[in-house]
């Protein structure tokens, strides 16, 4: 076959190489407004900044290996011993490193279609399989996951709120959620969006995550929280676990030897006392996250009622192609084929402007919307 198909392990050999998640960038081909990776639209805070710009003289040393200053400024900011904390590089490590330490071949995860696309290479990395239960109405059926549960299931993911419908599952089904789940498994609340979710929530008044007391007390449950949303720090890599003690000194067994950089470390602990900052952001995200909804609804497409940093949104056609046409306008948004929903498209709520930009675009390119398919009907319209 190859000269060295029969020489990778099992897992390297039968994953795909085509995850949507890493599709080839074509970004660089011309400037585009890039609302299709959920980032900051704003960039870093300017204080983050700051000390980036300062920790860089130092990068001809290795960083602290065990990111011990903002471990503990996040342990103080959480309320948590330092032993409950672990530093990753992305939210995304932390999740690959739960997946090496506690699954391999013949043991599964849990999780819902249409989530987080690194929870399937994490797991199947590992040799590992993952199960992936229906959603309903958009959002995670948590009773389907109980019910995929089997002997051989060590973790079970929830994305809250879901990339990529932006949907949330609020405090009370979690807890109840957790009060049913076999006590050997790990349960992974995936919060990448806690500050915009924590903001959309205040406004709606529901509640969105006890989950810190979880960890407090000691339950079977890993929280995972990032530097790359709203903090604006995607590109340098920094993100975090809050679990048992027990379990994440396993899981720090694992890491890559000095794998987060000392100018992420520098800018995470800035970016963590910014909170008016980030308090900006997430005041923006809502107000721009209203008027886009209305803009695409008045339009005749359907939304899904979001409590992250991006849209999930039916065009009634085929998303790929309604993708390209907004990239000739020079607008990247996510198709999400890949995802089991190939007429949904997901969109990041940019800056006013861009979203400005993105609006005219899609008057051109959109399809009419009395044309649009009988998919439009699945958010119910
Ligand atoms: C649900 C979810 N978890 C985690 C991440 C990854 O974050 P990080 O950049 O910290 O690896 C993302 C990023 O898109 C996400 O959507």
């Amino acid at each position: 076959m190859s000269r060295f198909f029969d020489l990778v392990s099992k897992p390297a050999r039968e994953m795909s190489s085509a995850l949507p998640f890493l599709a080839a960038r074509h970004e660089f081909e011309r400037p585009l407004i890039k609302l299709d990776s959920n980032e900051n639209p704003f960039g870093p805070s300017p204080r983050a900044l700051e000390a980036i710009g300062n920790a860089l003289a130092t990068s001809n040393l290795y960083p602290d290996d065990d990111c011990r200053p903002l471990r503990l400024k996040l342990a103080a900011h959480h309320g948590l011993p330092p032993e409950q904390v672990l530093v990753t590089a992305g939210s995304t490590a932390m999740l690959a490193l739960l997946c090496q330490t506690l699954l391999g071949p013949g043991l599964n995860a849990v999780t819902s279609e249409r989530s987080f696309i690194v929870y399937s290479m994490a797991v199947h990395a590992t040799g590992a399989q993952l199960v992936e239960v229906p959603m309903r109405d958009d959002t995670y059926d948590l009773g389907a996951i109980l019910r995929a549960i089997d002997a051989n299931t060590r973790i079970i993911f929830l994305a809250n709120p879901n990339n990529p419908t932006g949907t949330m599952v609020p405090a009370q089904a979690v807890e109840w959620f957790l009060g049913q789940v076999p006590g050997h498994l790990v349960v992974v609340l995936d919060e990448a969006y806690y500050e915009f979710a924590s903001h959309f929530a205040r406004l709606r008044q529901v509640t969105y995550s006890n989950s810190l007391e979880y960890v407090a007390r000691g339950a079977s449950v890993v929280v995972l929280r990032t530097f790359s949303k709203a903090h604006g720090l995607a590109g340098l890599r920094v993100g975090y676990g809050l679990g048992p003690a027990e379990l994440l000194g396993y899981c720090a067994r694992m890491r890559n030897t000095y794998s987060v950089p000392s100018v992420a470390q520098a800018a995470a602990m800035e970016a963590l006392e910014d909170t008016e900052y980030t308090a900006q952001v997430a005041e923006s995200n809502a107000v721009q996250a209203r008027l886009l909804a209305r803009e695409l609804e008045g339009l005749g497409y359907r939304i899904a009622p979001t409590s992250a940093n991006f849209l999930y949104c039916d065009t009634g056609e085929d998303a790929a192609g309604f993708a390209g046409r907004l990239r000739e306008e020079g607008v990247a948004v996510r198709p999400l084929g890949g995802w089991g929903a190939p007429n949904c498209i997901r969109v990041t709520i940019g800056t006013p402007e861009q979203n400005d930009i993105f609006v005219r675009a899609l008057r051109r390119v959109g399809v009419v919307p009395d044309r649009r398919g009988p998919a439009a009907a699945r958010f119910g319209g």
